[in-house]
């Protein structure tokens, strides 16, 4: 037992009524990245994402297709799978709720709820959205409209099957007033107690089968069919074992780490979930962790608005792994950020070509050169080695808590303000004139063990991010493409002198607009 905490990463699981797009993708890198850099400090780590493949929404997909609703879910989750595989994406898992495992989790939920008295029939007599799936009253309505996307709604007046949430919201506002870390930003967290301060009405959480078909019958109730996000929370349970393998349940359940944007915070994850598993006798989850919307021209990045980019257009040019960085160093946790591709292309050749892939690049082939590829030992360090050594030594030192504190960007920024004063040194120290004739030998050294030093530094530390270049970069330098453990290998001056580097192609080639 390594005594590190486990954790379990989740991505919401996307509709499957359109292909993904950049906002998607972010989801998916930033929980991959979480994954990676705690298995790199040696915690068990379960990570799942999938598909949101019921309701409304991808029926009428489906419809508009001319296929049955599960052929389409069959046609449009290969797009999904794809991009994860060509963006590197290290899932354990990918579940679908369509997948029999999900349903019987779901239905013995249900029942079990229904047992207990937690679900009871009633009239329903309100306002619907069908492209959020949304139940709204007459004053949640814009101009008559969802508040949320601007669209008509339908009025409905139906029976239906009520699940009791409103019993559970004295509990929910006391464990959200108690925990501070159970939602991710501060911010966001305030949003939950906002929400919770109104009184809670219990929640419909059925569909009559004869409008609606494409949903997991209730077990009570065959004339009925479950609302997909009751149907699509529970897949964070079903899929680590939940009410069938207790065992494997309880190893991940409930250190889970929900990793959801804000558009999904309230009131579905933030107050349906907790109060569904309560209801069950399952624990909440340790944390929601609310992330901030790709905005094109201070507007959300979505299908609908008709601004989405491909994230395979970029991916082609640029390289899945430059995708990945510039995802995770231009948004701040929390807030929006503006995409264009402007600033891509920016950050690309500023970072990656020149900061990073420049420093590699010449490093590299001086050691080829006046070295003959072999790592030299360093001589006496001076003062200007010493700052470099230490900055290294103290970023490798902080990056758990960064990690721990979700400052992903902030490791970023910092791991390459490091990378600039290691360009910074080259320059100033100049090993070019050191390797003339009659120069110093030793100082050369020294030099160039310290940037290859540096260089081996960021390939665990940046890892997470970029693993095919900063592998490609590790095999350069002689090492395994995977680091082991960012706590074992991010140290400084664990690369043994004599050993043989090669230069190797450009590991970010310039790309021309
Ligand atoms: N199926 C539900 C989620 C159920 S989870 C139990 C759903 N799916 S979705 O396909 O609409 O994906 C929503 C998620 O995609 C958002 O929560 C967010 O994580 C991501 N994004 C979609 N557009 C986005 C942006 N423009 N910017 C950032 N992320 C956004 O909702």
């Amino acid at each position: 037992m390594s005594g590190e905490p486990t954790i379990y990463i989740t991505t919401p699981i996307y509709y499957v009524n359109d292909r993904p797009h950049i906002g998607h993708a972010y989801t998916t890198v930033l929980a991959d990245v979480m994954a990676r850099y705690h298995r790199l400090l040696g915690r068990p780590t379960w990570f799942l994402t999938g598909t949101d493949e019921h309701g409304q929404k991808v029926q009428r997909a489906a419809e508009r297709a001319g296929v049955s609703p599960q052929a389409h879910c069959d046609a449009m989750v290969v797009h999904f799978r794809r991009l994860w595989e060509r963006l590197g994406i290290s899932h354990d898992d990918f579940i679908r709720t369509t997948e029999p495992r999900h349903q019987e989790v779901v239905r013995t939920i249900l029942q079990r709820l229904h047992r207990q008295g937690d679900i009871y029939p009633g009239e329903y007599e309100g306002y619907y959205c069908v492209h959020e799936e949304n139940f709204w009253t007459e004053k949640d309505l814009l101009d008559g409209c969802c508040p949320d996307c601007r669209r008509p709604v339908e009025r409905i007046a139906e029976r239906n099957w009520f699940f009791r949430l409103s019993r559970h919201q004295d509990w929910l506002r006391a464990r959200v007033e108690a925990d501070p870390a159970c939602v991710h930003p501060p911010s966001r967290r305030n949003e939950v107690l906002g929400f919770l301060r109104r009184p809670l009405a219990d929640l419909c959480i059925s569909r009559p089968a004869r409008r609606l078909s494409w949903g997991i019958p209730l077990p009570f109730d065959e004339d009925y069919v479950c609302y997909v996000w009751f149907d699509a929370l529970i897949n964070y349970i079903s899929a680590v074992g939940a009410t069938a393998d207790e065992g494997r349940f309880g190893r991940w359940w409930p250190a889970a780490w929900h990793i959801i944007g804000k558009d999904i915070l309230v009131p579905s994850h933030a107050v349906y979930w907790p109060c569904m598993l309560r209801a069950a006798g399952i624990e909440p989850p340790r944390a929601l962790l609310a992330h901030g919307w790709w905005l094109v021209d201070d507007r959300k990045m979505s299908k609908s608005l008709g601004n989405v980019t491909d994230p395979l257009d970029l991916v082609e040019r640029y390289g899945a792994d430059a995708f990945r960085y510039f995802l995770l160093r231009e948004m701040v946790l929390g807030q929006d950020a503006s995409f264009t591709a402007d600033l891509f292309h920016r950050r690309y050749t500023a970072d990656l070509a020149n900061a990073l892939g420049n420093l590699a690049s010449r490093t590299l082939s001086m050691v080829e050169r006046y070295r003959a590829g072999r790592v030299p030992a360093p001589g006496d360090a001076g003062e200007a080695d010493h700052d470099l050594s230490s900055r290294a030594e103290a970023l490798a030192a902080e990056a758990p808590a960064l990690v721990d504190g979700l400052a992903f960007n902030g490791l970023l920024a910092r791991t390459w303000e490091l990378l600039s004063t290691a360009n910074g040194y080259v320059e100033r120290n100049r090993p070019w004139d050191l390797a003339r004739p009659g120069g110093d030998g030793s100082r050369l050294d020294t030099v160039l063990y310290h940037l290859v030093e540096v260089l081996r530094v960021v390939s665990v530390l940046a890892w997470p991010v970029m693993p095919t270049a900063m592998g490609s970069l590790r095999e350069r330098l002689g090492e395994g493409p995977v680091p082991a453990s960012l706590r074992g290998e991010a140290g400084w001056g664990r690369l043994g002198p004599g050993r043989a580097v090669r230069k190797g192609e450009a590991l970010f080639p310039r790309v021309e607009v």
